[in-house]
């Protein structure tokens, strides 16, 4: 299979100390302590991986592979790295003792490919400048993280969580700030979503994310939408759920409970509200725009 040999030389790339070695690898020492590296910072990943990372980035670069090639390339070095790493899951912090599979070697596997026999096109802008666009369905799943209100929102924001996975793929060595070596242009003050905004509006008293969710679904020029919204708080489920109202007409209803793996359909009521608190629930409302 044709990317086997690029996934294949990759792995046979040489160790070295490079960018992502000097900010993100740290030293497990020999007793099984919890270690203090050189700049006294918790690290992601052991140094042995991020000399394999350092190593195998500057190869793809220096490969000259297709933009497709390339993409395959990079998501391989990711779900390789997530597999070895030392974090419950997002960058913004890492685990005080190396997490058992730290101590394993990198290694990149073909991810699964699948051909599409459709025509697509993917565009990364902010959504308010491509909802009007005419479509039949859009699917929203946007952030929402928590209802305190005293909360930042850089504390749950996605460029915050995964700051690492984007310097991987630009490989763009940028400046890094904090504990956790956040790229410059996660901080607080460059890229806030509106979304993940969780204060209210002084002018109308209403939660800012829930007023962009609603200018949203107002300027979406789809039949349908489905609208996806993770559990929070109760007040925020409330407005969300009538600004829904608002908006245009839900014809279904699900409530997925990710812990327990269950899915119910629920009737078009209320009554999701009395639950909308519980933690690990997504739920699903399909809007008719018409
Ligand atoms: C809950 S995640 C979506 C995860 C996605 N469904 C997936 O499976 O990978 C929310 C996403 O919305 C993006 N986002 C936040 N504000 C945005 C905006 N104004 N325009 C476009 N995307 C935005 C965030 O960067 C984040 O990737």
């Amino acid at each position: 299979m044709h990317y086997e040999g690029i996934i294949n030389h990759l792995n046979s790339v040489s160790p070295e100390n490079g960018w992502f070695t000097e900010h993100y690898g740290g030293i497990a020492p020999a007793n099984g302590q919890p270690s203090e590296q050189h700049d006294g910072l918790k690290k992601p990943w052991q140094i042995h991986n991020t000399r394999k990372l350092d190593g195998i980035r500057s190869e793809i670069e220096r490969m000259g592979l297709s933009p497709i090639e390339e993409a395959v390339a990079l998501t391989s070095l990711i779900m390789g790295l997530d597999r070895v790493d030392s974090t419950i899951g997002h960058f913004a912090s890492y685990l005080r003792e190396w997490s058992k599979r730290s101590y394993k070697m990198l290694q990149l596997e073909v991810p699964r490919l699948f051909i599409s026999r459709e025509e697509n096109e993917v565009l990364q802008r902010d959504i308010f400048d491509v909802s009007d666009m005419e479509v039949d369905l859009a699917y929203y799943d946007p952030p929402y993280g928590s209802n305190n209100e005293k909360m930042p929102p850089s504390r749950v924001r996605y460029t915050a969580y995964y700051h690492v996975w984007t310097s991987i793929c630009m490989n763009d060595k940028p400046e890094l700030f904090g504990k956790a070596k956040r790229r410059v242009d996660s901080s607080d003050k460059v890229s806030a979503s509106i979304f993940e905004e969780f204060r209210k509006n002084p002018s109308t008293g209403r939660y800012m994310a829930v007023e962009a969710l609603e200018r949203l679904i107002t300027s979406t020029r789809a039949k349908w939408i489905i609208l996806s919204y993770s559990s929070g708080g109760r007040t925020t489920a409330a407005e969300i759920d009538s600004m829904i109202r608002n908006c245009g007409q839900v014809v279904e209803f699900v409530k997925v409970n990710y812990k327990r793996n269950v899915m119910a359909n629920m009737r078009w009521t209320n009554e999701w509200l009395n639950g909308a608190d519980s933690p690990n629930c997504e739920y699903l409302f399909l809007i008719h725009k018409g």
